[in-house]
């Protein structure tokens, strides 16, 4: 059995005063959660906060993005060895806002699952369709393009350490979830593919849903075979929705 992995996508958000009392509040609910993985990406400047609030809890800290350079004149950029510094040990790769307003490519998307590596930390690299391209029935083709795309520049090995978040763009900030059905059918189909080059890995690799997932369509999404997880935007910015969906873990998982 995979352990549930719930991790909090803050995106843009927060204050100094707010994120203390998000990561606090959240340090309060887990505390009483065992089975389920908990992450939170807060924005860069709060990596040091996190950090020190993490510190000695179970809940860990992770980015949402990082530069594919170790060091340099990149200006306005954050290398993963810096992330690491900070206690980071997740690091969100690809969003599709990423992809969307930065132009982020699979080729540098896969640059980024190197960086993280170098620092054995964990990349969550997003894949998802646009509603057309669901509408025109391009769902597999698109995530195969995806997945193949950063496979074929670092190699499946790299997948041994890496969680893949499938999240359908229409589904993000929307309100509009995938169907537990829906969704279950592309995670199969994703797990496929990475089995295609090794059962192994297939077998383990967790493979989080993000879209709209909250405290009341958690339990059926993250009871769905190969569902193991969620990405998790608006609703980690409450403490006690985050937990909720938190708590939805730890049943699945007894
Ligand atoms: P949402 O965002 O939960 O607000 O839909 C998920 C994400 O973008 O990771």
């Amino acid at each position: 059995m995979r352990q549930p992995l719930i991790a909090g996508n803050w995106k843009m958000n927060a204050t100094r005063t707010s994120a203390e009392a998000l990561l606090s509040g959240v340090i309060a609910g887990a505390s009483a959660l065992s089975k389920t993985e908990i992450v939170v990406c807060p924005p860069f400047p709060f990596l040091s906060l996190g950090e020190r609030l993490l510190s000695g809890t179970a809940v860990k800290l992770g980015a949402q993005n990082v530069c594919t350079k170790d060091a340099g004149a990149y200006t306005g950029e954050v290398s993963a060895a810096m992330l690491a510094e900070f206690g980071c040990r997740y690091v969100i790769c690809g969003h599709s806002e990423r992809r969307e307003y930065y132009g982020e490519t699979d080729a540098v998307i896969a640059e980024k699952l190197r960086a993280c590596a170098t620092q054995d930390m964990i990349p969550i690299l997003c894949v998802g369709e646009t509603l057309q391209q669901r509408q025109q029935e391009l769902t597999e083709q698109v995530i195969a393009g995806q997945i193949d795309g950063v496979i074929s520049q670092i190699g499946i090995e790299a997948f041994n350490q890496t969680v893949i978040a499938y999240e359908p763009v229409w589904a993000i900030g929307t309100g509009m979830t995938a169907t537990p059905e829906q969704a279950q059918e592309v995670h199969a189909f994703i797990r496929q593919k990475i089995a295609d080059r090794s059962q192994a890995i297939a077998e383990k690799i967790r493979i989080l849903y993000g879209g709209s997932m909250k405290a009341a369509n958690a339990p059926d999404l993250l009871s769905q075979h190969d569902i193991d997880g969620g990405l998790i935007g608006g609703a980690s910015l409450i403490a006690d929705d985050f937990l909720a969906i938190c708590r939805a873990g730890d049943l699945v998982a007894s």
